[in-house]
Order: C-alpha cells, then sequence, then structure tokens
C-alpha cells in the first residue's frame, strides 16, 4: 500500500516537474562501497552507495551508470574492465549490487558513477573512490597464530592479572617494492608496529567476536611506513575479550571469570610487499617471531593496566635490537572452522580528546581531576620523576559529597591504571590502550607535585560513526539532553552496543540495544556498526531458537539465557536497519536465523500463538526481566511476550515482502493475525481494557519486582500496544484514551521501565495526545529526562534519580550506571514527532516531515526547534518556530525524494511557501487538509513554510 502511493507520487512528481529546465548540474558524491569511504573489504559482490546534490528543485535521478576499473586511467566506458553497468533506468542510489567481473582477493577497484536527471539529461561523472578486495580465502593466511604463555614465567605461578606479551621480527625487504600491506589480527587485542611506529589509528582491534566461530582482521596499508632494508615489526599483545575478565562473572562468583574464549593471547599477522614485476614477499608470523613480557604486568579491559616503564626493552622496535634474551614465540594450532573475515564496521578509534576542567587537591595528598563530561575512554599521562615514582590513577564517573572519588557502582571493574616511573629527565609519557574506563573524574596520586594542565589529556574512544543528526532548540533543558543522549551512545557503540561502559558489565545486552536501535540512526550512520552486531546476535543465537541475553554471548552466569523483551533485538535491528537504509541484504543473510527464531516463538506458545500468564516461568528471573526498571505493578512479562510475538511477525512479514518470499510473507502476515486475535482474546476485558489473572504469578517470587503484583492495564501496555499496532485501528483512540488516562492518575508522571518508556510518548502522539508527550518531556520533576538534567548530567543514566542533589546515590553498589542509553530512547520522538521526520519507504525514499508543536508556550516550553537528519539518501532538515501569527517551517527534502509536509494550518489559505501562497507555488502540490495539518508533496530542495493561523 505505501509502496503504491510512493511509485504514484513519483510519477506525479515526474510529470509535474518535467519542463522545469534541465539539470547538468545533477552531481553524484559521498560515494560509498559497503556504508565505508574507500574501504577494505571480503564482501565478493560489494554494494554501492552515492548522494546526489542538484540545484534545481523536484530533482530526481531518472537512471545511473557505474564504472569500476582496475586503475583509474581505465575508468572510461572503453577500457572500464571490471564493470561498466551502462545506463540503468533506476532510482537507486544505495546498496547497488556490484555486477561486474569475479573480484579476487587484494585487487583495487576504482569507480565512479554519473545519473541522469528527470529530464534525462546526464550529470558528470563523480570523482574516482575505490575500494579493495580483502583477503577472500582463508588460505591465503600463511600466518600462524603466535604467543606467549604467562606460565613460562614460573611453574605453578597463578596471575589474577598475568603481564602482556611484546612479540618482535627483523625483516629484509628489497628495494623497489610498490605496495605494502599488512593483514593482523588477534586472539585478545593487539597493537602493530612497523619500524616503531603503529599501524593505522585503531583502538580495541580486532574487535570482540564469538572467537570460536570467527575473528576479524584488519588491513592497513603500510607502503610509506616499510623500507627497503631491515624493517623491524611489533606487536604488543593483551588479553581482551578473548582472555580477560568480562561482564559480571566475578561479580556473581561464576565458576569461570576470565579466559572466556582462550587463556593466551595470540596474534597472525602477515606483511605483503609487493614489487613492480608483480611478485610477492610475504612475511607473516611464525616460530621465527621472539617474544617476551616487559613493562605491561597487567593488562585488563575492565580493570586496568599497570605498566613499569623500568622493565621496557630500549630499542626493542629498532634494528639490531638485541634479543637473545626473549623466548621463540610458541605457534598455536588453529581452530578448525573458525572463519578470519575483514572487520566490517568502522573501526574502534579516539574520536576526541577532553582536557581537566578543574582539580581539587585531597586530604591525603591525591588529586581529582574534573573533565568536565562522563564519557568512555583513557587518558594520555604526561610526567616526569624520579625512577620507581608510582602514579596510580583511579576512575569514577562520580564524587562524594565531601569530594572522594566514588567508585561502588563499578562494583568489580577495577578500573585502576598504574605507571612507574623509569625517571627520563625529559618527561615520561604513556596511554593505557588494552583498557578503556566510563568516567568523568580522575583520582591521581603518587605526583611530586600539583598536575600540569599537560598531565592528564582524556581521550575519547568509540566506533568512529559519522555524525548524522543534529537537534537544537530555545530549550537549554532540551539542548542538554540532547547533548547527554549523543555521547551515551558515544559512550556505549564500542565495537559493539554496550549497555554501560563503566562496571563489570559493558555487555551486548540485546533490549537495550533494540530499544535505542531507531534512536541511534538519528544520530550516527549506524549501518555498519549493526550489520557486524547482527552477526554476533546470529552468533549467539540458541539452539532452539532463541536469541540471547547478550551478544557476543560468553557464559558469564549458569542461569543467563534469554528473555522476552530482549531476545526480539534479534528481528527488530537488523528491521531497523532495513527501515532506515534501504539494507535488504542484512535480512536475506539472517533470513533463517530469522525464521529459526520465529520457529521458536510459535513453538514456544504450544500452537496458541499467544504466551499466557506465566509461560515463561522457567527462566530466570522468571518471566524475564519483563518491563525492567518500571515503577508499581508490573505488567505481564508474558502479555508483553505476545505483544512482541506479533511485532515480530509483521516485521518479518514487510522483510520477506522486500527479499521477495512471498510463501513466508503470507505465513508471517497470517502469523500476526493469529497472535493479535489470541492475544487480544486473552489479555483484553469487553471494554477494551487490559487484564491479566494474576493467580499464575503466584506470591510474584522469583519475578523482577513481582513482590509488587501484576496489572496488565498499565501505562507499558497501552504505549506498547499502540508503537506495535496491536489493536485494530478503531480501538487506538481507546488505547491513547486509557494511557492518558493512567498518567493522569499518576499525577501526570511516567511509570514505565525498559520496554514502556521508548513507545510512550510516540504512542501518546499518535493517538492525539501530543500536548501530554511534550508535559512529559518537558517535565524537570522525578522520574522525567529533565530530572536528570536538573540533577547535573552529562550523559545519560540507568536510573532516573541515579543521583541526585538531596539524597545523593541510592544504588550503589548494586546497578547505578551514569551512562546508560536505554532511557535516551526518547531520541526517536524528538526526531520522529518534535521534529517529525518519520521515513515512508527504506532508506527514506519518501518521508513524511510532521512537526508536532509545543501547544503551550514559555522559557520552559519549546518554542523554536531545529533537527537535520543526513540519512542514506541526503540530508534532511525539519525547522520550526512559533511567530506571533503563526509558524515559520524550514524544510529540507534530498535530491531524488520526496516528503509529504504537513504544516501546522486549518485551511490551504493560510499557507505561504517562498513568498508564494501555498495553492499557488509551482513546485508543490497541496495534497489535502485534515486534523489541523495541510499536506504538502514536495519533491526535493529547501522551502521556507509560512503559516498564518
Ligand atoms: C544491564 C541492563 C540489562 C539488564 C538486564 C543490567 O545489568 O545493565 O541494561 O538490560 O541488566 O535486565
Amino acid at each position: 500500500m505505501k509502496t503504491l502511493r510512493y511509485f504514484v507520487a513519483a510519477l506525479l512528481l515526474l510529470t509535474f516537474g518535467l519542463n522545469r529546465g534541465s539539470a547538468q548540474n545533477l552531481v553524484a558524491n559521498y560515494l560509498r562501497t559497503e556504508y565505508k569511504v574507500s574501504p577494505v573489504t571480503d564482501v565478493v559482490a560489494p554494494r554501492l552507495s552515492w548522494e546526489l546534490t542538484s540545484p534545481e528543485r523536484n530533482q530526481i535521478q531518472s537512471a545511473y551508470q557505474i564504472l569500476v576499473a582496475s586503475s583509474p586511467e581505465k575508468l572510461t566506458e572503453p577500457s572500464a574492465d571490471l564493470w561498466n553497468s551502462e545506463k540503468v533506468n533506476s532510482r537507486a542510489t544505495a546498496q547497488v549490487v556490484y555486477a561486474g567481473k569475479t573480484l579476487t582477493s587484494r585487487q583495487i577497484c576504482y569507480w565512479k558513477v554519473r545519473s541522469w536527471d528527470k529530464a534525462g539529461q546526464p550529470g558528470a561523472w563523480s570523482e574516482v573512490a575505490h575500494w579493495e578486495m580483502g583477503l577472500l580465502d582463508k588460505n591465503e593466511w600463511r600466518a600462524q597464530w603466535i604467543g606467549l604463555d604467562p606460565d613460562t614465567l614460573g611453574k605453578g605461578k597463578i596471575y589474577q592479572l598475568p603481564p602482556a606479551p611484546y612479540l618482535r621480527k627483523e625483516i629484509k625487504v628489497k628495494p623497489g617494492f610498490r605496495k605494502a600491506r599488512l593483514y593482523v589480527t588477534a586472539l585478545g587485542l593487539y597493537e602493530f608496529s612497523l619500524n616503531g611506529t603503529k599501524t593505522g589509528n585503531d583502538f580495541l582491534t580486532p574487535g570482540w567476536t564469538d572467537y570460536d566461530r570467527r575473528v576479524y582482521y584488519q588491513t592497513y596499508d603500510v607502503t610509506s611506513q616499510i623500507k627497503s632494508g631491515t624493517n623491524v615489526l611489533t606487536s604488543q599483545l593483551s588479553y581482551g575479550w578473548y582472555a580477560g575478565y568480562l561482564g559480571y562473572a566475578l561479580l556473581v562468583k561464576n565458576p569461570v571469570v576470565r579466559a572466556f574464549y582462550g587463556k593466551v593471547p595470540l596474534l597472525k599477522a602477515q606483511l605483503e610487499v609487493e614489487y613492480p614485476d608483480g611478485h610477492t614477499e610475504t612475511f607473516a608470523t611464525d616460530k621465527n617471531w621472539k617474544a617476551s613480557f616487559g613493562a605491561l604486568l597487567e593488562s585488563d579491559l575492565m580493570h586496568g593496566e599497570t605498566y613499569d616503564a623500568r622493565l621496557e626493552w630500549p630499542g626493542w622496535q629498532k634494528s639490531g635490537f638485541d634479543d637473545r634474551k626473549w623466548q621463540k614465540a610458541e605457534v598455536y594450532p588453529d581452530r578448525p572452522g573458525r572463519l578470519v573475515q575483514t572487520y566490517p564496521a568502522p573501526p574502534v578509534q579516539i574520536t576526541g580528546t577532553l582536557t581537566v576542567q578543574s582539580q581539587t587537591r585531597r586530604p591525603d595528598g591525591s588529586y581529582i581531576l574534573d573533565m568536565g563530561q562522563n564519557f568512555a575512554g583513557t587518558i594520555r599521562l604526561r610526567v616526569q620523576g624520579k625512577a620507581g615514582d608510582t602514579i596510580r590513577l583511579r576512575y569514577g564517573e562520580k564524587l562524594f559529597p565531601d569530594g572522594q572519588l566514588m567508585t561502588e557502582n563499578l562494583r568489580m571493574a577495577r578500573a585502576t591504571d598504574t605507571y612507574i616511573l623509569k625517571g627520563d629527565k625529559n618527561g615520561e609519557e604513556w596511554m593505557p590502550k588494552f583498557t578503556y574506563k566510563g568516567f568523568q573524574y580522575i583520582e591521581i596520586s603518587g605526583l611530586r607535585a600539583a598536575p600540569a594542565p599537560e598531565t592528564i589529556e582524556g581521550l575519547v574512544i568509540g566506533s568512529e560513526l559519522p555524525r548524522v543528526g543534529t537537534f537544537e532548540t530555545d530549550n537549554a533543558m532540551v539542548n542538554q539532553l540532547y547533548s547527554n543522549i549523543e555521547w551515551t551512545q558515544r559512550s556505549n557503540y564500542i565495537d559493539i552496543p554496550t549497555d554501560c561502559p563503566q562496571r563489570d558489565e559493558r555487555m551486548g545486552w540485546t533490549a537495550d540495544a533494540h530499544v535505542y536501535v531507531k534512536s541511534a540512526t538519528f544520530n550516527r550512520d549506524v549501518s555498519a556498526f549493526f550489520t557486524k552486531w547482527t552477526v554476533d546476535l546470529n552468533d549467539a543465537q540458541y539452539e532452539n531458537g532463541a536469541y540471547p541475553l547478550y551478544a557476543p554471548r560468553p557464559n558469564l552466569r549458569k542461569t543467563d539465557t534469554y528473555s522476552p523483551g530482549w531476545m526480539e533485538a534479534g528481528i527488530i535491528c537488523p528491521y531497523q536497519v532495513y527501515r532506515s537504509y534501504g539494507d535488504t541484504r542484512l535480512i536475506r543473510e539472517g533470513w533463517v536465523n530469522m525464521g529459526h527464531f520465529m520457529d521458536f516463538l510459535e513453538k514456544r506458545s504450544n500452537g496458541t500463538y499467544f504466551f499466557t500468564e506465566a509461560t515463561f516461568k522457567d527462566l530466570s528471573p522468571k518471566g524475564g526481566f519483563g518491563d525492567w526498571l518500571s515503577f508499581g505493578k508490573k505488567t505481564p512479562p508474558d502479555m508483553l511476550a505476545s505483544f512482541y510475538f506479533a511485532y515480530c511477525a509483521d516485521m518479518m512479514a514487510e522483510m520477506a515482502g522486500a527479499i521477495g518470499e512471498s510463501d513466508d510473507q503470507k505465513r508471517f502476515q497470517e502469523m500476526g493475525q493469529k497472535v493479535r486475535k489470541a492475544l487480544l482474546d486473552h489479555y483484553q476485558a469487553s471494554n477494551g481494557r487490559f487484564k491479566t489473572d494474576t493467580l499464575p504469578y503466584g506470591d510474584g517470587a522469583g519475578y523482577v519486582d513481582g513482590k509488587l503484583g501484576f496489572m496488565a492495564h498499565t501505562q507499558t501496555a497501552y504505549a506498547n500496544a499502540i508503537y506495535m499496532d496491536i489493536v485494530p485501528p478503531k480501538s487506538m483512540p481507546q488505547m491513547g484514551k486509557y494511557l492518558a488516562e493512567l498518567l493522569r492518575q499518576n499525577d501526570g508522571k511516567l511509570a514505565t521501565g525498559f520496554l514502556g518508556t521508548k513507545p510512550l510518548l510516540p504512542a501518546l502522539s499518535a493517538t492525539g495526545h501530543s500536548g501530554l508527550a511534550y508535559d512529559l518531556f518537558l517535565s524537570t520533576e522525578f522520574p522525567s529526562w529533565g530530572f536528570e538534567v536538573a540533577n547535573g548530567s552529562t550523559t545519560i543514566w540507568e536510573r532516573w534519580d541515579s543521583y541526585t542533589k538531596e539524597d545523593g546515590f541510592r544504588y550503589n553498589a548494586a546497578m547505578n550506571s551514569f551512562n546508560h542509553y536505554s532511557f535516551g530512547a526518547v531520541c526517536e520522538w524528538m526526531f520522529g514527532n518534535a521534529a517529525g521526520i518519520q521515513e515512508l519507504a527504506p532508506g527514506y525514499r519518501h518521508f513524511r516531515i510532521r512537526p508536532e508543536i509545543d501547544p503551550k508556550s514559555g522559557s520552559d516550553r519549546i518554542n523554536r526547534l531545529r533537527a537535520g537528519y543526513h540519512s542514506v539518501s541526503g540530508p534532511i532538515l525539519s525547522a520550526w518556530q512559533k511567530t506571533s501569527d503563526g509558524i515559520l517551517m524550514n524544510v529540507s527534502v534530498p535530491v531524488n525524494t520526496t516528503a509529504e509536509v504537513f504544516v501546522p494550518a486549518d485551511s490551504a489559505g493560510q499557507v505561504v511557501v517562498d513568498g508564494q501562497e501555498a495553492l499557488a507555488s509551482p513546485d508543490i502540490r497541496v495534497e489535502s487538509q485534515a486534523n489541523g495539518y495541510l499536506v504538502l508533496f514536495v519533491g526535493s530542495g529547501n522551502y521556507e513554510i509560512v503559516s498564518k493561523r
């Protein structure tokens, strides 16, 4: 239905825009391959994307042509030797699948594209972009896994935090080479250097995967880093996710607390040097490498590092270093079946730096440094002193009222770094690099004098995801909230979407990920990031089809399995990638997994197509985590599970349609209907209210907050029922009424938890209660987003009152993260409702701008809002402001897209577009007038719209 409308609209646009001049200026830019600019990829048929600009309005691409060649010189129509797509009549600008000659490992492919406009005029060729093929076959790895077992340091010595190994090898490169590539990975974490200089700028490589199944490698162009003659290859390894401590295993006294995948960190690297005659020399890790322990005495992701600079091996990265005291590296067998693949996501990097904002001396002589912002990262330390001076760094998100560092909320994460000086007169510099912390404050002790401004530099780390969103209003609280959301995303999108960056957790919790995924898309380009994590999810899927609590899934606690409200991430996240980026490949590649999950749900419902009370009582906690962190009586987890069942079936039906699986489409459409009917028969009373039988829950023991009792008539129930289209359209107003009523009965306050908060404001807006949504959004009373801001937050907190000026910390040592994005999922409403940017066709090829204007005015309200979203189809803008006699809107619609713009107005006569009456404007079409909005159909361009209401 949606698609049909979209085509009709596009057709109309073509006709009414046709005679409006030709545009030779249709230019393709921002060329990407597999979502990235000039990447290395091992996808054999990579997908190509570009964006279009044109000075002309209502512009579309009527056709495109792509050329791919083995050199930039060959990138002409007659000589493009890899692919000439010829002219393809199509509007596609994203995910165009390469369909040229079969590509081989290491091949560099140059490409360019041009587009024809609506009048059939070809634009200029784009600038040249390229991609490079990685190693497509595992057999091309000549490198072996090498490492050094800390047990070699002494029999029977048991380390809680073992030292980290160093590896080195000198090689000879012949003169005249033309290209050099380093392919490198580790089981654990690595830093690789060539002649003493780190290769690349990446951090925490090679990332976290289920290492039993796959490990990713990085590829670095090191042509300018090597020289003819002797070169020194060195690497430092650490334990990382592979061999270090993970999550709360220690806290819950799990029999295994570290080394979940293996005990000894291992390196696998090969340097390939190519000469003009085409022959290549490969230098690979093997038994001829030397290994040793050294200065890095302790190195753990969560616990931190200890570095004794006195134990450094001077010159170990230079040629001629005497490594006779070093041991031979040990070669370890590969695990058969383990895949070695190109890292598919943007790398984790240092994405910014922070300086100390203020410092305070503590009675014990230590100093507290305030970085002014809570974040995830590490530091650079610059000190001068005597050999043996010991600097200790502890990290925390908050201070106690007396100024002491608060670390209880880190639980078992030691989060401490220690640096022992060697006494260099020129000063010493150190960066803990195989660890990160979530912090705003640093306690530094052991200095001989007060810290100087350069003593500590904060290094922000995170997956380097292009920023795509901006959100600005005339309300300072809202602007701070948006900054908090952005920082929290930045602090937790670190290779995987983690729950929090500070305590002993940092896991890819699935509910956190799925409630926030749509919000995330508005802030950063998360396409490749979620492509990677979807693989992690599928790797972590249980044999019975359930998706896990967290992915990757080490065995942190025996009872951790799956939970309704969490496991659905396996469907929701790929679905969101499809909606936001038009990606169908992710659907196809995960289709079997997703189908398996749906089978699981079906089976688990015992043919009833819903989940009756206490269905999931076999889980731990019983019923799963439910509406985690909600207030008051619990929404029955089984009812929510049933909602999710229907919601997943709908998404599956739509995705089946997108990949042409018509049998599946039918199956899931029917499934969605069956589930709805079954669950409403059971959980809905004749007056439309949700109800539940509390008897099967007994006294609630074993359920999360089960002692509070269960109730189906809750904010969370209606918010989800509306958001997931659980009830038929005619019942929606009633659902909205119940929701609004429940809010009023609760003093206008939200009572929702993890599963109820995301849909709460969108559900209010969808049922005509936008004003109520605004009241909640702008509230500064507990519990609310504004309450956190009023209490000094710079990130989103796990609990609304994680800290209050009155009561301090109430939940410490248990669960009290100050950097937890789940409740930041309100971002979806901010962009989707307040700014009103809503995609109508996958990849924003057709979208809606339907701003909801704050009905109240004043300094504590929103009177002006400006939201930018750089979609995969180009930059979208929705800005509005209240004027003395109406509303002024500014809207941008990217080339090759169309939009329905909803202008708050009671009639067409009130609306002026770019100084011309809407009805008379040649560039737009007035579509309809309904519910206080005049709907305009517009093509690409920037529009200034005035509504005099
Ligand atoms: C995490 C959450 C997660 C939850 C499961 C917590 O400890 O930090 O965000 O989803 O456990 O309920």
